[in-house]
């Protein structure tokens, strides 16, 4: 059975410097997935690593290197989810974890599917998750970038950024049981209302695995969400797509209904791959063992 894993790292318009360290990121956290599943380790396991690697490398909006809110603090949203058994684990407005994707692995193990805010900061006292300080997660490139916008007074930063990014950090796997896995991690977009929620924690669209397709998802969260994208490519391979044909006949969907842009990857169960994206580039690396 063959296994295989993609990553991202975000979508959008990307200085080239920024194009070749994220593309590096990208590699690297697939590499970690991949030797998970040559090991014989689960697509869950392996997207979890990969996204933990992600939020601990600060060049990514997830985890360390999380964007602002207008009030200058971090929240972030998280999501995971195992194909085979449907379950489903996300946390929302999640403050002072350093990888809210293990937090939200927990929640996948707990009888819940999604905790926010105050409720998800207890959940993690409970399990013994240690908390951090705001300096721990904050980037000087974020706190400028903060900077910028607070000066603009928009919410709207990112049109303010020659460098336009939809900053997230995602995971698809299928493990040599042929069991699918998909997580999306993200500080969400600079400047957000406190309180914001974008696609990354929402099942079905910022990410989605079934018995067929392990789906994640990066762009402009508020679209993301009111066309649940993930869920509409998990349902394309369900009716016969190939990830790469799903991936490319939802990502033009996209452009059908929003000028707003992003991208997704795709696995299936038989290890074939898909990414697809309408914005200047994506941030991707895969690993494939046929
Ligand atoms: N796609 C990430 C967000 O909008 O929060």
């Amino acid at each position: 059975m063959s296994v295989a894993i993609v990553v991202h790292g975000g979508a959008g318009t990307i200085s080239p410097e920024r194009i070749g360290t994220g593309m590096a990121g990208c590699n690297e956290a697939a590499q970690i997935g991949m030797r998970i599943l040559e090991q014989g380790g689960t697509a869950l396991d392996a997207v979890e690593a990969a996204v933990r690697a992600m939020e601990d490398n600060p060049n990514f909006n997830a985890g360390t290197g999380s964007c602002l809110t207008s009030e200058g603090n971090i929240e972030m949203d998280a999501g995971i989810m195992e194909g085979h058994t449907l379950q489903v684990g996300a946390l929302a407005g999640i403050e002072l974890v350093k990888n809210p994707i293990a937090l939200a692995r927990l929640v996948l193990q707990s009888p819940h599917a999604m905790l926010i805010g105050r409720g998800a900061s207890l959940f993690a006292e409970e399990q013994g998750i240690a908390f951090c300080q705001l300096e721990d997660l904050l980037t000087e490139r974020q706190y400028n970038n903060w900077k910028r916008a607070q000066a603009q007074h928009t919410t709207e930063a990112e049109d303010l950024f020659e460098e336009k990014k939809h900053g997230t950090v995602g995971a698809v796997a299928v493990d040599s049981h042929g069991h699918l896995a998909a997580a999306t991690s993200t500080g969400g977009i600079i400047n957000k209302h406190p309180g914001r929620v974008g696609d990354s924690p929402l099942v079905g669209c910022g990410f989605y695995a079934d018995a067929n397709a392990a789906i994640s998802c990066t762009g402009y969260g508020e679209d993301f969400t009111r066309l649940t994208i993930a869920r509409r490519i998990a349902d394309a391979v369900g009716t016969g797509k190939t990830a790469q044909e799903a991936a490319d006949e939802v990502i033009a969907f996209l452009g059908t209904q929003t000028k707003e842009t992003g991208g997704v990857i795709v696995v299936d169960k038989h290890g074939n791959t898909g990414q697809a994206w309408n914005s200047e580039n994506m941030m991707y690396g895969s690993a494939q063992n046929k």
